[in-house]
């Protein structure tokens, strides 16, 4: 049996899609990301949202059977929606919870209680439910070593670049020069807190070229995934964020001069007239590690 019981091998494509739409819930299914997020949030109108949780906690054990990571995304405290979306969501068919416009620890904290409770009363492990925050504010940003390091439900966390950019009452541009701090911001804290750093969703969703572009330069601030809002979106996002042939070649090079050189007694060594030291190497047994780990069917 697939379970979403084990953590996914990787968290590189995470796929919204708007709770309200039970034709696109259904089309989820025959699709493959690494993740699913079945949003009661920012895509859902407020005059559906108690629709969209029923519609979704329908659909939670059809999603869990295909064995994809299920993480639905849960409105915010400060909407009063939250505790409802919980009520609907916790149980034994998804991986986690994602949560809007998470600001600091407690905002986190008033999450996790209601979880706790809720897998007390649905007769599953606690700490089961892990925690995915979005950090999507300027305060978020401030805090976000904090909120990445608040609970060890918290697997992951997601940088919001439209609320972000919303709250600083600045615009989003085409070089995207506005988002380089926080997404440096919660690149470092996600690794220094030990959780997975997933970016913001590319909206111009017929640009693949832009996605790729946009993605490549999250990973090359640390970020290991990205949330997709089309499912045109997913095969782009995988590759983005998994090493090229170049890349892995280049590894295996590193790797090779490295141990003739520790043959021959020497520690540092070069290779194309750049300097190889232990760390590169690491860096390099690390690239190599990423691309054999799969996301392929978990039994
Ligand atoms: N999940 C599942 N299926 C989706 C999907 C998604 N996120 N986005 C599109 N599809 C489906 C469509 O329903 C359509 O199915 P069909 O061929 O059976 O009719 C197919 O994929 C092709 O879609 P397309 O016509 O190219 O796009 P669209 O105009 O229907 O939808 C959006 C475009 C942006 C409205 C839609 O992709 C969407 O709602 N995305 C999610 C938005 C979201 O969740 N935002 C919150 C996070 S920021
Ligand atoms: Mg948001």
């Amino acid at each position: 049996m697939v379970s979403n019981r084990d953590e996914p091998a990787m968290l590189r494509s995470l796929l919204f899609v708007p709770g309200n739409r039970p034709d696109m819930l259904e089309k989820a299914l025959g699709l493959a990301p690494d993740a699913l997020v079945p949003d009661l949030e920012d895509s859902v109108p407020p005059a559906e949202k108690a629709k969209a949780r029923d519609i979704v906690a329908s659909f939670l054990p059809r999603l869990a059977q295909v064995g994809i990571a299920v993480i639905p995304r849960a409105n915010p405290a400060s909407t009063g929606l939250l505790e409802d979306d919980l009520a609907a969501l916790v149980g034994p068919d998804i991986l986690g919870i994602t949560v809007g416009k998470i600001g600091d620890a407690s905002d986190l904290g008033r999450v996790e209680v209601h979880v706790e409770r809720l897998e007390a009363e649905a007769g599953i492990e606690k700490g089961r439910v892990r925690l995915v925050p979005w950090i999507e504010t300027a305060r978020a940003i401030v805090n976000a070593y904090e909120i990445c390091s608040a609970s060890p439900r918290v697997v992951a966390v997601a940088f919001g670049a439209e609320d972000f950019t919303n709250d600083m009452e600045i615009e989003r541009t085409e070089d995207a020069l506005e988002i380089v701090y926080p997404r440096q911001v919660v690149g470092v804290a996600a690794r220094a807190a030990g959780v997975l750093a997933l970016d913001t969703p590319w909206v111009a969703f017929r640009d693949s070229d832009g996605l790729r572009r946009d993605a490549r330069a999250a990973r090359g601030f640390g970020f290991r995934g990205k949330f997709a809002i089309h499912p045109s979106q997913i095969g782009p996002i995988n590759e983005a964020f998994a090493p090229t042939e170049a890349e892995l070649e280049y590894a295996r090079r590193v790797i090779s001069a490295f141990e003739e050189a520790e043959e021959s007694g020497s520690g540092a060594t070069s290779l194309d007239g750049k300097m190889i030291d232990i760390p590169v190497v690491r860096r390099a047994r690390g690239l190599l590690e990423l691309a054999s780990r799969s996301v392929a069917p978990r039994e």
